[in-house]
């Protein structure tokens, strides 16, 4: 089958409009392409939560600095396509950024609290641009459900906030992490890795593990952290930007385990940049 594509936003409301006239439920998949099973397995979760799965393609620039990979981000808009259709979406909303963006955008979405540390004092610039398109893009198609991976736990809680705080009526939903066999967060840019880095981002996941584990068995938090970033560096990842103990709503770093909480990491391998994070399991929540 091939996916239907809309690339103005009359015709994805005109699309949309169709299926709400038939009774039907809408959920939506937000992504910038490059997919994998990650992004496959949010279509599949917004399938048992709603009628008709709309799937964005869209490459942001306002979440990218000038020094990042916009130019480099992988690009295959018919591979994607076809991969959606296969994971059962049923319509692909590509604009183009100047249909996203026209030249006269003047507006931004700011979320405090929650975007506040751990990605944005290494990347100031990514949720004000994370929260602007998202922002756009659920009320461009206003679904019912949108989908969203806890492989990018601070920007689920952003985007929780920011749908509550305006009142945008979508239920927001949260997909476990996608692994590969090894444990490793499928992501984009893993395309980057040589395979020698490839074989140290294997090491990120079950380290995260371990000093979750070990938190949630009792170890103290402070010299748990500090052995989870000695291991880290030994294991030859050339920086650790941050590993933290959060509480897993507000995202304040904790130093002692009395509410629900997330183990959050930023690494770098080579040029490459990673993120992963897991549930601390707390005894009798
Ligand atoms: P992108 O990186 O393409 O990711 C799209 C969605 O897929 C996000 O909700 C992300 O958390 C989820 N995802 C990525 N890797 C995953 C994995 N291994 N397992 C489960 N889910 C995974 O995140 C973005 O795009 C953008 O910031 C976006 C929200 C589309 C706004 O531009």
């Amino acid at each position: 089958m091939t996916l239907p594509v809309v690339r103005t936003v009359p015709d994805l409301r005109a699309a949309i409009a169709a299926w709400r006239a038939q009774g039907l439920t809408v959920g939506m998949v937000p992504t910038m392409g490059a997919l994998h099973e990650g992004h496959l397995s949010l279509v599949r979760l917004v399938k048992r939560e709603a009628d008709r799965c709309v799937a964005s393609l869209f490459v942001n620039p306002k979440q990218f600095a000038a020094h990042e990979d916009l130019d480099k981000y992988p690009r295959d808009e018919a591979g994607d396509a076809a991969k959606l259709a296969g994971a059962g979406c049923d319509l692909l909303w590509a604009p183009a950024t100047a249909v996203m963006y026209p030249p006269d955008f003047a507006t931004s979405v700011t979320v405090s609290g929650v975007s506040e540390g751990l990605e944005t004092a290494i990347r100031p610039h990514f949720f004000g641009g994370v929260a602007t398109v998202v922002t756009k893009l659920l009320l461009q198609a206003l679904p019912d459900v949108a989908a969203f991976g806890e492989k990018d736990y601070q920007q689920l809680l952003v985007i929780r906030k920011l749908a509550a705080d305006l009142d945008i009526p979508v239920r927001v939903i949260a997909g476990a992490t996608a692994r590969e066999a090894d444990g490793t967060a499928m992501s984009s840019r893993n395309a980057y890795l040589s395979a020698a880095e490839r074989v140290i981002a294997g090491r990120l996941n079950g380290l995260l593990f371990a000093a979750a584990k070990a938190i949630g068995d009792g170890a103290s938090v402070s010299p748990t952290l500090s052995a989870l970033r000695a291991d880290l560096a030994a294991a030859g990842f050339d920086a650790v930007e941050y590993a933290a103990l959060c509480d897993a709503h507000t995202l304040a770093e904790i130093t002692t385990l009395d509410q629900e909480a997330r183990l959050l990491a930023a690494v770098r391998v080579g040029a490459t940049r990673l993120i992963d994070n897991v549930a601390v399991r707390v005894d009798g929540m």
